[in-house]
């Protein structure tokens, strides 16, 4: 008999299937029992009457539990109220592992940390595996896009000997006679050198920072996705950004709609995304959260309360550009009309969501590149190779950091960027 996955049993109506998976709920009588099954693709009710499958095998089937792994199999046939439209009418139960003991997942209003404790377990439950899956459809998205454009991706490392973002939060690892390393917060520098190897670049992978913010946006090993573009300015860079974001959107909204129902996500709040997406100066931008009665002074970052209103104005994400070039990092390109700006620009996510993407054009003179890294005390000799890039056929060029979670959380609509992971590690938790 042909092994199936629940999510393809449409195509398989009035034929005899195998199912291979768990049980998620089970009610029975003496003489009939109903098990939600899930299979990892997906949920269908089986039914197992004794006078089918005869008193010795529902003995059997009726030992099955809560999570209780086992193998089915039956005739497929439509049924009007099961969501799938389908469900399977056994003809043969085959229990695989029985648990001895009650599955610790079983009410509705378990704690977080005891959710968070039993993570390896929650992931089994109906909604993390909806948001799972629009995490995977994120990502095939962002992969997408890059390939239909012609972008190579380079896998950059994870252990760095310069820092790449900010000094205030590394992980620091002894690396055998070197000494100090760090973990990376950034892919960018290796980046930079690619795309003047390849043009169009991008990486996605693990990036950690040593943060001891305890917010639903922060986490100590988040995924990201960069860019960066040879010959790219401030300008193209903003577009490639919208681009990207609005590509995302729209992925999941064609390939993953059904999970963002499943968690009760307001869709139509994603379908409001529209480009253009706006854009403020972080100078307006001040102006705008004073008049509201902020306390916010030019030149102070935005935090994440402020950023919480800026998002809160839009239906579509929104740019922030033109920083005080001493609230953003030592690499950006000042802004030829006004120096104390720089060309970056932050991307904050509708409905309050906040950062999502933090980008820059690069300094490309070499000169100009050395007097930031001493303004940032930052060694010289550990940026040797980043300052080579300035020396052999230097370009203005251009990139981003799109933060996947915080993105997952955003399409998602979740409250904590703590289940857009599958396993997150943040300020108290590296277990499980
Ligand atoms: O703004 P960030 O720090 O930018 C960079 O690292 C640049 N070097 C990227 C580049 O230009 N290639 O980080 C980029 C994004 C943020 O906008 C945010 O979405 C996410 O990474 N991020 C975090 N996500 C979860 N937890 C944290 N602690 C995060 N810190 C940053
Ligand atoms: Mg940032």
């Amino acid at each position: 008999m042909e092994w199936v996955y629940i999510k393809d049993l449409k195509d398989y109506v009035g034929k005899d299937v195998e199912l291979r998976g768990w049980v998620r709920r089970k009610r029975s009588s003496g003489k009939i029992s109903f098990i939600e099954m899930r299979d990892g693709s997906g949920f269908v009710q089986v039914v197992v009457e004794k006078s089918t499958v005869g008193d010795e095998n529902f003995a059997q089937a009726d030992k099955l539990r809560l999570e209780a792994s086992f193998i089915v199999r039956g005739k497929v046939r439509t049924d009007e109220r099961a969501p799938s439209g389908v469900e399977l009418l056994a003809s043969e139960v085959i229990p695989v592992q029985i648990p001895s003991e009650d599955f610790p997942i079983q009410k509705a209003d378990h704690s977080i940390d005891f959710l968070m404790d039993n993570r390896h377990l929650w992931l089994r439950a109906k909604r993390q595996f909806h948001i799972l899956k629009i995490r995977d459809a994120v990502i095939k998205a962002i992969r997408k896009f890059y390939w239909e454009r012609d972008f190579v991706q380079v896998d950059t490392p994870i252990f760095t000997g310069a820092i790449g973002e900010s000094a205030g939060n590394l992980f620091e690892i002894d690396y055998f006679d070197y000494g100090k390393v760090y973990l990376t917060q950034t892919g960018q520098l290796y980046l930079e050198a690619a795309c003047m190897a390849l043009g169009k670049v991008f990486n996605l992978g693990p990036t950690f920072r040593a943060e001891k913010s305890k917010t639903r946006r922060h986490l100590i090993e988040f995924w990201m996705n960069e860019a960066e573009v040879a010959y790219y300015e401030h300008e193209d860079n903003v577009r490639l950004q919208e681009d990207l974001v609005y590509y995302i959107v729209q992925y999941v909204l064609n390939n993953a709609y059904d999970d963002l129902v499943e968690i009760g996500r307001d869709v139509s709040k994603l379908e409001k995304v529209q480009k253009p997406f706006p854009r403020m100066t972080y100078t307006e931008a001040i102006e705008f959260l004073q008049k509201r009665g902020s306390d916010i002074k030019w030149g102070d970052d935005l935090g994440a309360d402020e950023e919480t209103i800026l998002s809160k104005q839009f239906d579509s994400p929104v740019f922030i550009t033109h920083y005080p070039r001493h609230a953003k990092a030592f690499y950006m390109q000042p802004d030829p009309s006004n120096p104390e700006v720089v060309l970056c620009d932050d991307l904050l996510a509708s409905e309050g969501y906040g950062e999502i993407i933090g980008a820059s054009q690069r300094i490309h003179d070499y000169d100009l590149m050395v007097e930031r890294l001493e303004e940032n005390n930052l060694p010289i000799d550990k940026y040797d190779w980043y300052l080579d890039l300035r020396k052999f056929g230097s370009v203005p060029h251009s990139g981003f950091g799109l933060g996947v979670e915080r993105t997952i959380a955003w399409v998602a609509g979740l409250e904590h960027i703590r289940e857009a992971i599958p396993f997150a590690r943040t300020l108290y938790r590296v277990h499980p």
